[in-house]
């Protein structure tokens, strides 16, 4: 198996977790590049459903190594109750999971420094997932963030807390807020995480060219989506890493010589949840019914999604900056019952028609999605694993979104269940399971 990067295609919530936990059963290692626990990948085995938020989701596979890589930020207290809850549930995590030492940590007044921020911003809030994401990310490029590696030594790390606790009194004081938080204990508490995780803490740059040097294949596992990249998304309605493709090479100490293959992830429609524009947003009843139908609502933070109609603008765009191989398509069957789909190939902006994603959102917010009206094809794909097995209107669908963004559909899934997946036989992907 070549080394293939999964990454979303969208505006995240496209269903990464499934396409991860299908390819996972053939490599020996899984490394999560960027974002923390604002990520919620759903996986269902069986009866069982498995949400996870930080630790890669290769966890589930006994004897695949997992690796949180430098470009992640992890909050020690997120990690040890998703650690203590797959315990709980039967699914072993020991030496199976490899920490980056270059990680940064995600810290209580990363919390409140959020906070303060989404109420300053008003109307303007960007909706974000309330972790403490943005702000770590913040004094991670401010240079008075504390990675993983300064657990390991208790004296240094009470120094290094003063940068980051200077900064944010500045803040707090600057908002007519008195900061309020109990720094000494807080530094014997992350002493204390040291002491637990120190074996898993390791440099996991090392560890995943030891392990590729085997010959061994890895996948790398984006969080998040294009069009919330800190550089090329809806800024600033965004998150604050990089989770194109191009995050692998910043976010875990590969090169991108090492990558093989890249495959996007794109759900039949689109969604999104937090502020910021949805271009082909249905609105009415119509979006509460695909709601409904897709359960639409976000795994990490429950919070109803925001439905629009695929939107081929978005999702060329992402194939674009990420140089997608294939693409997944996840939910085709939530699309089952429509009598007409539509597809926004285009935004009518100023007079004319404009095929890029712009880079202001001023524009993004005036522009009007051209469609394409397609036929559905009302009968139920739900648990079909055969392209020749779906109707033609489907086919059709399918046919006419890869031309539109310009990149093959090597994968439709058609329920959350691992099986219920088709492999397209003249596909890239074919070529990556043979
Ligand atoms: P943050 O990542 O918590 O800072 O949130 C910034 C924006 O990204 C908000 O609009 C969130 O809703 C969105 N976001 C963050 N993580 C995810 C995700 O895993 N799926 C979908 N949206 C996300």
């Amino acid at each position: 198996m070549p080394n293939i990067v999964i990454t979303g295609a969208q505006w995240g919530d496209e269903g990464k977790g499934k396409i991860v936990d299908l390819l996972a059963a053939r490599v020996q290692v899984v490394a999560r590049y960027n974002g923390g626990h604002n990520a919620g990948h759903t996986v269902i085995l069986g009866e069982e459903k498995f949400v996870l938020h930080l630790i890669p989701s290769g966890i589930l596979h006994p004897g695949v190594l997992c690796v949180m890589g430098n470009g992640m930020v992890i909050d020690p207290w997120a990690l040890e109750t998703e650690v203590a809850e797959l315990g709980k549930r039967g699914i072993e995590v020991d030496d199976n999971l490899v920490i980056s030492d270059r990680a940064h940590l995600i810290l209580p007044h990363h919390r409140l420094l959020e906070q303060l921020s989404e109420q300053a911003r008003g109307t303007r809030k960007i909706g974000t997932t309330n972790r403490g994401i943005g702000p770590a990310y913040e004094d991670k490029a401010g240079r008075r963030g504390l990675r993983t590696c300064d657990l390991l030594r208790p004296a240094a790390l009470r120094a290094k807390l003063e940068e980051a606790r200077r900064n944010f009194e500045l803040v707090c004081r600057g908002a007519g807020h008195e900061p309020e938080l109990d720094w000494s204990a807080l530094a014997r508490e992350l002493a204390a995480f040291g002491e637990r995780l120190g074996p898993r803490i390791q440099d996991a740059a090392a560890v995943l060219h030891r392990t590729m040097a085997r010959g061994y294949s890895v996948l790398f596992e984006g969080a998040q989506a294009a069009l919330l990249d800190v550089d090329h998304g809806t800024y600033p309605f965004v998150t604050s890493s990089s989770a194109t493709a191009g995050g692998v090479a910043t976010g875990l100490g590969v090169p991108p010589t090492r990558i093989d293959a890249i495959l996007g992830i794109a759900k039949a429609y689109t969604t999104r949840v937090g502020a910021g524009p949805l271009p082909s947003e249905i609105g009415g009843s119509l979006e509460d019914e695909i709601r409904k139908r897709g359960a639409e609502y976000g795994a990490s933070t429950g919070r109803p999604r925001r439905c629009g109609w695929f939107d081929a603008v978005v999702t060329r765009y992402a194939t674009r900056i990420n140089g997608f191989d294939s693409i997944a398509l996840t939910k085709l069957d939530v699309l089952d019952p429509l009598a007409e789909i539509k597809v926004c190939v285009g935004y009518r902006h100023d007079g004319r028609v404009i095929e890029d994603f712009p880079a202001d959102l001023a524009v993004a917010e005036e522009c009007e999605p051209v469609y394409e009206s397609l036929p559905g094809w009302t009968r139920p794909t739900t648990g079909l694993r055969d392209w020749t097995d779906l109707p033609d209107a489907a086919k059709g669908y399918v046919t006419r979104l890869a031309e539109h963004v310009g990149c093959e559909i090597g994968i439709v899934s058609t329920s959350p269940d691992r099986d219920d997946t088709i492999l397209r036989r003249d596909s890239a992907v074919a070529a990556w399971f043979a």
